[in-house]
């Protein structure tokens, strides 16, 4: 029979997804969404399908006419007999579908994180219970493709696609799956990017890209005088040294957790963790002019031309900074929270990532960290390991997951 695939959420990257496995005759495409009034308003449109227009980098652009089989907010219509199931929202939002397909989910079901964000496998494995071990989780680093919707419903553009994005697989020791996992989601994907197989989900979760913005937002405003601006000051065109020093001082520490769970933990191989200048050339190579250094080739990044600090306007042309977006209220409690936690498990000391993470709970009013320990009241809202109860390195890699399946 036909691969089922469903696609949570009904966002930008959802209606990618949903659109490109729905062109594959073999593919039978289902949309589950349940936010607000969604499937209504999708479904409404369902009969005369909907169009992903394409830009190409030659410039050109192709239009994709697709039709997903079935768009409902109903999990009992959605799920039974699903293959693969694709979680295609911001992570704030996973929780509520773990707990929506828990119910009907079958065994041997592959559950996608597009993006994971960091946590994922943690947040699944507590939610689905002892389904999850008959299950295979997979998390990727990043969504495939820059992409925004025109037209709820009606048309999704894809600006660019990665050439290449991560992937890592946690396999429940109950799941059996004869089909390669990693070549159906390529297949699922469609030609690009190209999936590279990730060593295992801590290597992924300490590469996750929620590195980059509670860094930049702390050095850039920590000592702001409370002022209005008169504009939006550039995101990563404005990086000062002191913000470059941040983010690398805190991907060294990561890099540290990686070498120190490599010491402890026979046997596993942590080398897909690398600093984030390495991964910046490494991704981004032709788009960056000055490859000096961090500082510089994130400034010189063609593809964050023109990207600005996210700003409220309080009154006409009068701009204050606002650290309810995602990159503090979802980067942090989903993000460097998480890491932090994995640190302190490996036993490595984090100066920088308990400097950026004390600014940034204040500023969400949380209590994530108490000194330099992840015991605040407010853990609960994270993602940490440590609020699952893993309180031992070895409980990461023991258990009823294989965590370097192939
Ligand atoms: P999006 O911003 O389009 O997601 C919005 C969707 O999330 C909504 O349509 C709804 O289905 C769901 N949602 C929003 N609020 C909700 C709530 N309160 N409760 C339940 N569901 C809710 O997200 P997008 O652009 O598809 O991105 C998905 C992830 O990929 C995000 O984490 C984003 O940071 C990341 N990403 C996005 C890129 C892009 O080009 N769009 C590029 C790289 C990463």
């Amino acid at each position: 029979g036909k691969l089922v695939v469903l696609t949570c959420g009904g966002g930008n990257g959802a209606h990618c997804l949903a659109g490109l496995a729905s062109v594959r005759p073999d593919i039978e495409s289902r949309v589950l969404t349940m936010y607000a009034d969604e499937a209504e308003r999708w479904a409404a449109n369902l009969d005369s399908g909907f169009i992903i227009t394409v830009h190409n980098d030659d410039g050109s652009i192709k239009s994709i006419k697709t039709k997903p089989s079935l768009v409902t907010k109903d999990p009992k219509k959605a799920v039974p007999g699903v293959d693969y199931i694709f979680i295609v929202v911001p992570a704030f939002a996973h929780a509520m579908y773990f707990e929506a397909i828990a119910p009907y989910i079958d065994d041997n079901t592959v559950i996608v994180g597009l993006p994971g964000q960091a946590g994922f496998e943690f947040e699944c494995v507590n939610l689905l219970g002892d389904k999850a071990k008959r299950c295979t989780m997979v998390t990727f680093e990043s969504l495939p493709w820059a992409c925004r919707l025109v037209e709820f419903g009606k048309n999704v553009e894809i600006l660019g696609f990665k050439d290449t994005l991560g992937a890592s697989l946690l396999k429940g020791k109950e799941c059996n799956l004869t089909k390669p996992i990693i070549e159906t989601t390529q297949y699922i994907l469609g030609e690009k990017p190209k999936v590279r197989h990730v060593q295992n989900y801590i290597a992924i979760t300490l590469m996750a890209k929620s590195i980059v913005h509670p860094p930049i937002m702390y050095g850039k405003w920590s000592q702001w005088d409370g002022k209005p601006l008169s504009e939006k000051p550039l995101f990563y065109q404005g990086l000062d040294e002191r913000q470059a020093e941040l983010l690398s001082g805190v991907s060294d520490e990561c890099v540290a957790t990686a070498k120190a769970i490599e010491k402890k933990v026979p046997g596993l191989d942590m080398s897909d963790v690398i600093h984030v200048f390495d991964w910046y050339l490494n991704y981004y190579s032709d788009q960056i002019t000055d490859k000096s250094n961090l500082m510089m080739a994130m400034r010189t990044n063609k593809a964050y031309d023109g990207l600005v600090h996210p700003m409220k306007e309080i009154e006409p042309g009068k701009y204050v900074p606002d650290f309810t977006y995602r990159y503090m209220a979802e980067d942090v409690p989903e993000g460097i929270v998480p890491m932090k936690g994995i640190a302190e498990l490996a036993g490595v000391s984090t100066p920088y990532l308990d400097e950026v993470i004390t600014w940034c709970q204040g500023k969400l009013n949380k209590e994530f960290l108490v000194g330099n320990k992840l015991t605040g009241k407010d853990l609960k809202d994270t993602r940490a390991p440590q609020k699952y109860g893993y309180n031992k390195l070895e409980d990461l890699f023991t258990g009823s997951f294989e965590v370097t399946p192939r």
